[in-house]
């Protein structure tokens, strides 16, 4: 394993560059006024950034609107799935609104089934929830992508998805007749481009069974080539990456805002570190002297500076926990507000360090980590 590590450290340092790139058309469809991507809520935010609450939501460039906080909700396969779903209630008891799941983490059946128990009981409306599904890498054949979403929306019991985002911008073989097979530990890389499926994404929302659409873990290039697709119906809404202070993603996310994308964070929290994932050579994040220090200033874990910075960039941030204390701690994300001298520091402590490098599909065509951002 370590191995791999060295030899991927290696090759980003020789290519270093983004090497030849299209530039993004301004008079693509997709182009819209940048004002958009503005932090908003309802009424506007009074350009305070303290004023965010869990109730402020961002602008999508299709008209619909994202919480700035989301429930992540993967979980190694040693957990029993219940605990997510009993996790899933209480944070949206508490006032999370915004869920985020996926095909592949095998748990939409137990994720569905809380949403629609808070639903039942009143505690919110359908419409008050924001669900983003994932497309797995399995099902980027055209012919598979409805059917993969609806799989999905048949497990979770929504009649439509809030978005919908590529997991991936890697292909993978569909083996046998199973559209994922839990005990399947080999990928063959397949070479569907990306650009293919998105067109079925764009029906898929012309259908409405999704009101967004968007792509994960994509980078600049890819980003690009997207967006000059000839043809382009709809821009994907929302780019969602790894983002934290040890990864801080300004280049990406100056990229994605001058395009009208919201970036939206995963693994703030510094991951789960899943060893089937994630090196366990990494520094943790949360054990970072300075964002203790930071948070001793503001009577805050680092958690909860680590996700305040993160949504100070101007990213969505995502946080894992199925624990009914750190779902309510981290809600504390909206009291406080770090200065400009805070966030310079935590600038500092960037280092590139991906958590989640997918090292599995390091040598598909299409792995998006080679470049720079
Ligand atoms: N698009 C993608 O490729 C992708 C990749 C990775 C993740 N994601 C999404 O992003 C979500 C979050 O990312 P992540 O799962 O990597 O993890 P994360 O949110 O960075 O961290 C989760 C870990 O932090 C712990 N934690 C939560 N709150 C804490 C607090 N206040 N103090 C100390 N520890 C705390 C959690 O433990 P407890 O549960 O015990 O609190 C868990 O172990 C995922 O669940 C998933 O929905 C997407």
């Amino acid at each position: 394993m370590h191995a791999i590590y060295a030899r991927l450290a290696v090759y980003k340092a020789s290519c270093g560059c983004l090497g030849r790139v299209k530039p993004v058309s301004r008079s693509a469809p997709h182009t819209l006024d940048k004002d958009s991507t503005a932090w908003t809520k309802t009424p506007p935010l009074q350009g305070k950034v303290m004023a965010f609450t869990k109730d402020t939501r961002v602008q999508l460039s299709d008209g619909h609107t994202m919480p700035v906080l989301g429930l992540g909700t993967y979980a190694a396969k040693t957990v029993p799935k219940s605990v997510g779903e009993e996790a899933t209630k209480v944070a949206i008891e508490l006032g999370y609104r915004h869920v985020d799941c996926a095909y592949i983490y095998g748990n939409e059946v137990e994720i569905g089934r809380a949403i629609r128990a808070k639903i039942s009981d009143g505690t919110v409306k359908r419409e008050d929830i924001f669900y983003t599904g994932k497309l797995w890498c399995r099902f980027f054949s055209p012919d598979m992508v409805r059917k993969a979403l609806e799989k999905s929306m048949s497990d979770l019991q929504l009649d439509y998805l809030d978005l919908f985002i590529m997991h991936y911008p890697v292909s993978i073989k569909p083996s046998g007749p199973e559209i994922y097979r839990e005990d399947d530990e080999i990928y063959a890389y397949d070479n569907v481009d990306f650009c293919s499926t998105w067109e079925v994404l764009e029906a898929c929302k012309d259908a409405g069974l999704v009101r967004s659409i968007g792509v994960s873990n994509f980078n600049r290039r890819q980003l690009e080539r997207l967006l000059n697709k000839p043809g382009l119906k709809y821009a994907p809404v929302c780019n969602q990456v790894e983002c934290h202070p040890y990864l801080n993603q300004k280049k990406l996310t100056e990229f994605c805002k001058s395009n009208n994308i919201v970036v939206v964070g995963y693994s703030v929290l510094g991951s789960h570190r899943d060893p089937n994932w994630v090196d366990l050579s990494t520094p943790v994040l949360l054990e970072d002297p300075i964002l203790i220090a930071i948070g001793k200033k503001y009577n805050q874990p680092a958690a909860v500076v680590a996700m305040r910075y993160v949504l100070q960039l101007g990213v969505v941030v995502l946080a894992k926990s199925f624990s009914p204390e750190r779902l309510k701690q981290n809600l504390q994300v909206f009291e406080f507000e770090l200065t400009a001298e805070d966030m310079k520091t935590i600038d500092g402590l960037n280092k590139n360090l991906h958590y989640g490098l997918f090292l599995i599909m390091k040598d598909h065509p299409e792995y998006p980590f080679h470049d720079e951002y």
